[in-house]
Parts: C-alpha cells; sequence; structure tokens
C-alpha cells in the first residue's frame, strides 16, 4: 500500500491564511508598515488593499506614496485624497508612475478595464482599493493587504504576496 507522503503534496483548500499578520498600533506604525513594503516596490506591482470602509485603506495608500517619494528622494505629493468619486488619482513618483484607485463606485469589471486598470498595472505601480470589484480581472501578480478595525487607532494587517511578487517580498510569501 502506498504511504500518505508518496501522495503529491497539494495543499489543503483550508490550509491557514499564507502571507503575514502585522499589528498596527497606530499611524505612525503604518508609516512604518508603509516604508517596509515601498523598499522593494517597482514598476508593475499591484497593491490590493481591502477591508471595510474605513479600515485604512487611504490612509496606508497615503503612507506608502510618501515611503515611496521618500526611497526615491522626491517631495511628496501636497495632497493624497481619496480617489472616491474620480476612480483613479495618478502621480509622478521621479521617474515612477503610481495611480491609486478606489472602485467602491465601479459597476462593473468592465469598466475597471475602460479606466486604464491593466495598462496602469503594467506601466506603474497600481494600489488599488475594493479590489473584489475587480473580479476576475485582479491581476494574479500581486501583494493583498488586508486591514482590519482592531481598535480606534489600532489595525491588524494580512499581508500576501502572491505570483512573481513572492521572491521580492518573501518574509509575505503566500
Ligand atoms: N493605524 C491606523 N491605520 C489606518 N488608519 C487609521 C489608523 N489609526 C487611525 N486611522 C484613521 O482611520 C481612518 C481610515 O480612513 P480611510 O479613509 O483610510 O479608510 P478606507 O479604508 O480608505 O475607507 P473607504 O473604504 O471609505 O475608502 C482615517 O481617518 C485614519 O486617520
Ligand atoms: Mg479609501
Amino acid at each position: 500500500m502506498a504511504d500518505r507522503r508518496d501522495r503529491p503534496s497539494v495543499p489543503a483548500p483550508h490550509a491557514a491564511a499564507p502571507g503575514r499578520a502585522v499589528d498596527i498600533a497606530d499611524l505612525a506604525a503604518l508609516d512604518a508598515l508603509a516604508i517596509r513594503l515601498a523598499a522593494p516596490a517597482r514598476t508593475g506591482d499591484t497593491f490590493a488593499l481591502s477591508g471595510e470602509l474605513g479600515a485604512g485603506k487611504t490612509a496606508f495608500a497615503r503612507a506608502f506614496i510618501g515611503a515611496l517619494a521618500k526611497r526615491e528622494g522626491v517631495p511628496a505629493p501636497g495632497d493624497v485624497p481619496s480617489p472616491t468619486f474620480t476612480l483613479m488619482q495618478s502621480y509622478e513618483i521621479g521617474a515612477l508612475q503610481l495611480f491609486h484607485f478606489d472602485l467602491y463606485r465601479l459597476k462593473s469589471a468592465e469598466e475597471a478595464l475602460e479606466l486604464g486598470i491593466e495598462d496602469a498595472c503594467a506601466e506603474g505601480i497600481a494600489l488599488i482599493e475594493w479590489p473584489d470589484r475587480l473580479g476576475r480581472y485582479l491581476p494574479s501578480d500581486r501583494i493583498d493587504v488586508r486591514l482590519a478595525v482592531t481598535g480606534e487607532s489600532s489595525r491588524r494587517a494580512e499581508i500576501a504576496a502572491h505570483g512573481r511578487t513572492r521572491e521580492r517580498y518573501g518574509e509575505f510569501a503566500a
């Protein structure tokens, strides 16, 4: 009889969540996380920011944009508004393009294609709030950042790097 170790290794469907959880005490700790995630970021990276209304997705985007500007040695954009109604805001950070999406009001995944989300993900760094709205168009090479409220100023972030980002984001590899 075959030993169970002979069986091909297939992850159980309910295996422990991949990636890594980070407890965030306050906005300063959010900045610290953004610095860690911005450090290896490069063109073609997509960050899928999820979590309930007010979880801190836009706050994370602001911190990330600030961290990236610092890394590139350029001034941070003066204002990083929530793209609630514009659905997308774009930034030039040194030689990098950054696109910040808020897809909450998206009516269909196809509307995101009309917004140019595929080019944004390929030609820049994309930060996407409400990424579930993209359905099957969500890039498989991406870093998931799931935020949950744990207190007035505290949050829990679950970070999982998928596909080609796993190598550069080793500590968060899914
Ligand atoms: N540690 C923290 N991390 C993130 N946000 C925090 C933290 N502490 C306090 N906050 C506050 O929580 C609020 C988060 O709001 P934010 O607009 O970022 O949420 P959101 O997830 O983008 O919501 P929406 O789904 O409406 O876009 C902000 O007012 C922010 O200052
Ligand atoms: Mg937001």
